[in-house]
């Protein structure tokens, strides 16, 4: 890669659930002009661009996931307008916005699934999801898929025909087999381009097609290994016709795939040099708060690709909070680690308070159709979900997931004040990274420590350590102290304490 570095390739991107970001009008759920009334606040964290995850008009069966208009705004969450005006705010300090796209399913609201259900088995509107007879005398679903939600990923129509759905039975399949399919996509994308978005983040970029013989898939198979619905090679023809819409925008926009994988080398086929610019690294959220393993699991993705085009990220939407993954100074170390990595990384809100999973919601708030299709079996994704709390006093106010009560003690104003709070230490880390040109795109070496540390070098003369045993250890040689996830007293890094550092 010679030259300048394209925007992407070395930014912090911020995710903003919506519904649980800021509420602008005092409903419970949080807006479009929420997130544009925090924009001063994402400015003063230091993020480069957001990605907001679904803002459509959708009926929430998963959380804004089930689609039913891809070029509207949820009128709950405002409007076009609102949506033009964030992006001019966002631009007004520098800060790009991503949409996310979902071209694997849609809502069984969206107007061309109601005409599917509407026409005759074998329609041409039919065939733009995937309808299939049962097997038997047709009251079995036609192949042993399973959703990733929990329970058979087919539902039966009232004429008998079943249809495919990977998630939700509200989240209908498309058929990317269709010749209608790639086009209105296509138009999808432009949409949000044209309105200025930075970027993409496509949902499930790994399953937009299937085999159209739909085999059964082998019993133990791996859940995210290639098969009749993973990583299929059409994808490879497909997304290369993604770049060159990209790519005939101006300012670099970028894609990025949400590609879940069990080995990295999954990825590969994705990095082609005209596929989607990038595709999340999962590395960091899957691997556990152990050197040899974050080593190792750092080692992996680097050795198919660099951080530029697989970000890292430690958490999102859909997995339990860091703090309550590793452990409070272990996350305020692992905030430390992914910023220090090369390339791009994602943020997900929340993290830069250092939010814990809320595990004791009451089943009648949750949301997650994970919890309702396993029957209560699987908890869900509410815990990372609820509205970030920004000021101690808000947060008796009702939102459409509860907050808990002790969560002032985490609220902006709070951490704002207090120069040790994991929001302040965000705050630090992003303007270091900004101003130090060896932070960003660039390499790695590794340089040797005691066992249970992770420690590097970035150059011009950066040196990253990490302690994960549960010995206080001396620092490795440099010259100036630059940040640490906690107290370094005398030239030490405590257990599970990050630093930054310079070697002159
Ligand atoms: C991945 C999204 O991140 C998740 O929240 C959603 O439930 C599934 N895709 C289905 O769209």
């Amino acid at each position: 890669m010679g030259g300048e570095p394209l925007w992407w390739e070395d930014a912090v991107v911020y995710e903003v659930y919506p519904r649980s970001f800021a509420d602008s009008d005092g409903d419970g759920v949080g807006d479009l002009n929420g997130v544009r009334s925090r924009v001063t606040y994402l400015a003063e964290l230091g993020v480069d661009a957001i990605w907001l995850t679904p803002f459509y008009p959708s009926p929430l069966a998963d959380g804004g996931y089930d689609v039913s208009d891809y070029c509207a705004v949820d009128p709950l969450l405002g409007s076009l307008d609102d949506f033009d005006n964030l992006v001019k705010d966002a631009a007004g300090h520098g800060i790009g916005v991503i949409v996310d796209i979902v071209p694997n399913h849609c809502s069984v609201e969206h107007p061309l699934f109601q005409a599917a259900l509407a026409a005759r088995p074998g329609s041409t509107a039919r065939d733009r999801f995937v309808f299939r007879p049962g097997n038997g005398d047709g009251s079995l679903p036609p192949n042993n898929w399973q959703s990733i939600f929990g329970g058979p990923a087919w539902t039966r129509v009232p004429d008998g025909q079943w249809y495919l759905h990977l998630f939700d039975s509200s989240q209908p399949d498309w058929n990317w087999h269709h010749d209608d399919v790639p086009g209105f996509f296509a138009d999808v994308l432009r949409f949000w381009l044209d309105r200025g978005a930075a970027g993409l983040r496509i949902d499930v970029a790994n399953s937009l097609f299937k085999d159209p013989e739909l085999p059964d898939i082998p019993a133990g198979s791996r859940l995210h290994a290639p098969s009749p619905h993973h990583h299929r090679p059409e994808l490879h023809g497909l997304y290369p016709s993604w770049r060159a819409i990209l790519d005939s925008y101006p300012g670099g926009r970028t894609a990025i795939g949400e590609v879940w994988y069990d080995v990295p080398e999954t990825l590969t086929p994705y990095l082609g040099s005209g596929g989607l610019p990038q595709v999340f690294n999962f590395q960091l959220l899957q691997a556990a708060w152990d050197a040899t393993a974050l080593r190792t699991a750092i080692d992996t993705a680097q050795a198919i690709t660099d951080g530029s085009r697989a970000p890292w990220v430690i958490g999102n939407h859909d997995v339990p909070r860091p703090v309550t993954r590793f452990g409070v100074r272990q996350a305020r170390a692992a905030a430390l680690l992914q910023l220090a990595l090369p390339g791009s990384a994602y943020l997900y809100q929340g993290e830069e308070l250092g939010l814990p999973e809320v595990t004791d919601m009451p089943d009648e708030a949750r949301r997650d159709p994970k919890f309702r299709r396993t029957a209560g079996l699987i908890p869900g994704r509410d815990g990372c979900r609820v509205p970030i709390p920004w000021s101690a006093a808000s947060v008796t106010a009702p939102s459409w997931l509860p907050q808990p009560a002790g969560w002032g003690e985490y609220s902006v104003d709070r951490q704002a004040a207090d120069p040790s709070s994991f929001l302040n230490l965000y705050r630090q880390a992003l303007r270091l990274r900004r101003a130090n040109p060896a932070l960003g795109t660039g390499t790695l070496r590794w340089l040797d420590g005691p066992p249970g540390t992770l420690t590097f070098a970035r150059e011009p003369g950066f040196v990253f350590a990490a302690n994960l045993s549960e010995d206080t250890l001396p620092l490795p040689p440099h010259g100036t102290a630059l940040l640490a996830s906690g107290p370094i007293p005398n030239g030490t890094l405590p257990p599970h304490t990050a630093a930054w550092l310079a070697t002159r």
